[in-house]
């Protein structure tokens, strides 16, 4: 059985980014696949939290995910702190990772910045709470953005090193499903940069609860070259930095439209921008107005998130408990 996890953060309104960089590619994987998505507010409050944003950001992304198309009764939509054996699993992977292994995190060092000291022993710990995210149910397969690959490494180091000191074949070598380059969605303002939602300015990105008009002037208002539509894709990550929003403009068509950047070229090439950013607004707001419209709906009704939440987090506690039975057994805990 192939099985896959993953997990997003709850912090706050989610991008056209986040859409076309994970959530787009966990809808499509529910095909293959069986699916466990779970909205991480354990790893949230690595960093401080006011609980009543992680609340509501818990419950924006849990409408997010349902918005799109995740099939939640099918599959599971998930919250991390609803199931404990997260939490307890991740405490006998912390006595399992080495000291050493979280040293060389490099997300730790960005997240933390110069000042380490100050950095809370959650967010040091984080990769160790991630592959027992995963490890709990024996996930086989992980969907991740570039950024995660090192995580997705430690979790593999740290099955091994169980499997290996208990002697047992227990855990699986979990896989990473790295999303292609076509989903990194950069700033509409600055095509160095990633679509974030925290930069300052509103009109660097598509938020997911922007409206058509909204969408069609933060696309208009995109920043671009003077010369016309390139007529093929990059053919090198230099050519790409010497017109980084028009290839970042491409590269959204190309996603929203399910497509190639070579075919996006095809038909779009040597255009002005001007009549190509009119087809790219009719094209997102076609394939965004839909999951938009929904979230409006659920966010009117945050009774249903919530049930949601709570069903998946029932049914991942009914895969995830016996799986922690069976470590603690193995370790040598005395059964309650
Ligand atoms: N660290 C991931 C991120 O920031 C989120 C995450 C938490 C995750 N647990 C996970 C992703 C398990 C994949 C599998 O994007």
């Amino acid at each position: 059985m192939k099985r896959i996890f993953s997990g997003i953060q709850p912090s706050g309104g989610f991008t056209l980014g986040n859409y076309l960089g994970a959530i787009k590619n966990w809808v499509a994987l529910q095909k293959d696949f069986e699916c466990i998505y779970c909205i991480v507010d354990l790893h949230a409050i690595t960093m401080f939290q006011k609980p009543d944003e992680l609340r509501a950001n818990s419950r924006l992304g849990a409408a997010t995910l349902i918005a799109a198309g995740i099939d939640h009764k099918k599959h599971k939509i998930m919250l991390q702190s609803m199931v404990p054996a997260h939490a307890q699993l991740a405490w006998v992977f912390n006595c399992v990772a080495r000291v050493g292994w979280m040293n060389r995190m490099t997300q730790f060092k960005d997240k933390a910045g110069k000042d380490r000291d100050s950095a809370s022993l959650g967010l040091y710990a984080y990769p160790s709470l991630m592959a027992a995210d995963i490890l709990v149910y024996k996930a086989t397969h992980v969907p991740v953005g570039e950024d995660q690959k090192q995580h997705l490494e430690l979790t593999r180091d740290i099955a091994q090193k169980f499997n290996h000191d208990y002697g047992l074949d227990f855990f699986p070598l979990t896989e990473p499903l790295i999303f292609g380059e076509a989903t990194r969605v950069m700033s509409l303002r600055d095509g160095s940069k990633k679509m974030s939602k925290s930069d300052p300015s509103d009109f660097s990105r598509i938020n997911l609860t922007d409206s058509a008009e909204q969408i069609a002037d933060k696309i208009r208002k995109a920043k671009t070259d003077p010369h016309a539509v390139p007529d093929a894709p990059p053919a090198s990550e230099e050519v790409r930095a010497q017109r980084p929003e028009a290839y970042n403009l491409m590269g959204i068509y190309a996603a929203l439209a399910d497509t190639t950047m070579a075919a996006v070229a095809k038909e779009h090439g040597g255009k002005q921008f001007s009549a190509f950013k009119n087809a790219l607004t009719e094209l997102a707001v076609a394939k965004l107005g839909p999951i938009t419209s929904e979230m409006r709906r659920l966010e009117k009704d945050p009774g249903a998130v919530d049930a949601v939440l709570r069903d998946g987090s029932e049914r991942c506690r009914a895969m995830a408990d016996p799986i922690l039975e069976e470590v603690y057994r193995i370790v040598g805990f005395l059964k309650p």
